[in-house]
Parts: structure tokens; C-alpha cells; sequence
């Protein structure tokens, strides 16, 4: 599939670009800055010896079936105003977590809602958010030897959901539907309170859903 990555140069932005492009994806690496994202994803076809695309966040759009927003919050809504056009008709995944440094271990939403409803809102009804990936470190995503024991809960729209579980499946995780996106709340707080998790007892921690069938 043709996966274009918005603010795909930073940390989440670059395993992701990675673990894609090792699984067969066509990926196109955008930035504000288009020599960024060209540069960053001849750093990663050099370093793995895979094949990618970088250039500007609006070449991201155009390129990709699936469009990931990979940007902090703090650049979230300008970001997805940025990109609004050229997203009409995709399915948008929303992997943001409303973090406020320094407090990024607690919950602090935006009143009533979560940054994914935020960027449905934003974009309206000619994209398709589905929200995913709060809880996978881009540490782990950035290491290839690194295998997954944890899940991706991910929430939206049904038929947008299921091709997104896909492409998380191909990141070597398990997807797990989660419902639709108003859960988004759900998953955007859990990401503070496994901060706090490692903090205190010095882990990695992540979700795993029990009681499975299969
Ligand atoms: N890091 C993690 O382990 C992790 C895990 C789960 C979820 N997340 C979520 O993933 C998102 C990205 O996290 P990250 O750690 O990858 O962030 P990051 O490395 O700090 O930034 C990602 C990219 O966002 C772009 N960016 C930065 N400031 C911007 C601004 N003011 N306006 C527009 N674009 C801007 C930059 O790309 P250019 O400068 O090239 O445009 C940057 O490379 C966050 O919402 C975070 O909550 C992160």
C-alpha cells in the first residue's frame, strides 16, 4: 500500500517509515521542509537497505492511500489545517497524544473531547480518522531486531479501522479494534499513565489485551 507519513521525520515518524518499508509498503517520508524528508529517508534506505520516498507533508498527502500524522500536539491543529485538501477522501491515522510537557505523566485531554476528534473535526467529513499507536515507543519501532509483545488498540470508522489493522499488523503488532472514535479519549489517556508506569518501576511497559480468541 502507498503510505505517506506527515512530520514522518522525528521519532515515531522514522520507525514507522522503517518497519513499512521492510514489510513490502511504498512509504513517502513528508516534513515541513522537503530536502528534510528526502534526507531522512535516504538516511533510512542507506542504513536498512530499503526502498522509500521523502519530501514535503502536502507530497506525503498526494502519495499515500493511508496518510499518519506523526507531529506533537502542540503543532496538531495547524498541522491537520495544513493538510486538510489534501487529504480529502483518505483515511487519516491520528497517532497524538495531547502530552503537555512537563506533566507528561497525567491525563490532560482537551475538555470533553481527545486530539483525535479534535482532527475529524478539523478535516470533516472528507476524511476518515482512525486514531492508533499511542502506546508503541519509537524505540521499539526503530529496531528492527526489536519483537513486539504488546497490542495496538486502534478506534474509527469500521471500514477504515480494518485497513489500518492491516498496516499495524505489518509493523510485526497485534492489531485490536477498539470501536469507534469518540474511544479515542480511552486510548489518548492510557499513553500518561504508562509513562508514569515506567517511571516508577523502571519498565516498557504496554497494553496487552487478555481472553483473546485464537
Ligand atoms: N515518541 C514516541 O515514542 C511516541 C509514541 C506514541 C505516540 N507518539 C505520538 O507521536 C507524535 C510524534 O511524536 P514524536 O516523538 O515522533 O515527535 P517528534 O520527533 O518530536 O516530532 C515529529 C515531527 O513533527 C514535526 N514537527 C515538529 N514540530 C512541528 C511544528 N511546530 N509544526 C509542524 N510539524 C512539526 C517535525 O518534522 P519536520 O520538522 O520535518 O516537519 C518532527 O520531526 C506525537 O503526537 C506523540 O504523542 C509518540
Amino acid at each position: 500500500m502507498r503510505i505517506g507519513l506527515v512530520g514522518g521525520t522525528g521519532r515515531e515518524g522514522t520507525g514507522l517509515a522503517l518497519r513499512w518499508a521492510r514489510a513490502g509498503h511504498e512509504v513517502f517520508v513528508g516534513s515541513r521542509d522537503s530536502e528534510r524528508g528526502v534526507a531522512k529517508a535516504a538516511e533510512l534506505a542507506a542504513e536498512h537497505g530499503i526502498t522509500l520516498s521523502g519530501g514535503d507533508n502536502l507530497g506525503a498527502c498526494a502519495h499515500g492511500e493511508v496518510v499518519i500524522v506523526t507531529v506533537p500536539y502542540s503543532a496538531h491543529a495547524p498541522t491537520f489545517a495544513s493538510i486538510r485538501e489534501a487529504v480529502t477522501g483518505k483515511v487519516v491515522v491520528d497517532i497524538t497524544v495531547p502530552l503537555k510537557p512537563p506533566k507528561v505523566r497525567s491525563v490532560q485531554l482537551p475538555a470533553g473531547s481527545a486530539a483525535a476528534l479534535e482532527s475529524q473535526a478539523i478535516l470533516g467529513d472528507g476524511a476518515t480518522v482512525v486514531a492508533a499507536l499511542h502506546h508503541i515507543s519509537s524505540e521499539h519501532l526503530g529496531d528492527p531486531a526489536h519483537e513486539f509483545d504488546c497490542d495496538v488498540l486502534l478506534c474509527g470508522e469500521k471500514d477504515a479501522r480494518e485497513t489500518v489493522a492491516k498496516l499495524i499488523e505489518d509493523l510485526g503488532l497485534r492489531a485490536i479494534e477498539a470501536g469507534t472514535l469518540e474511544n479515542a479519549v480511552a486510548l489518548e489517556s492510557m499513553t500518561p499513565v504508562l509513562l508514569f508506569i515506567n517511571k516508577k518501576y523502571g519498565a516498557t511497559a504496554g497494553l496487552r489485551i487478555t481472553g483473546m480468541p485464537g
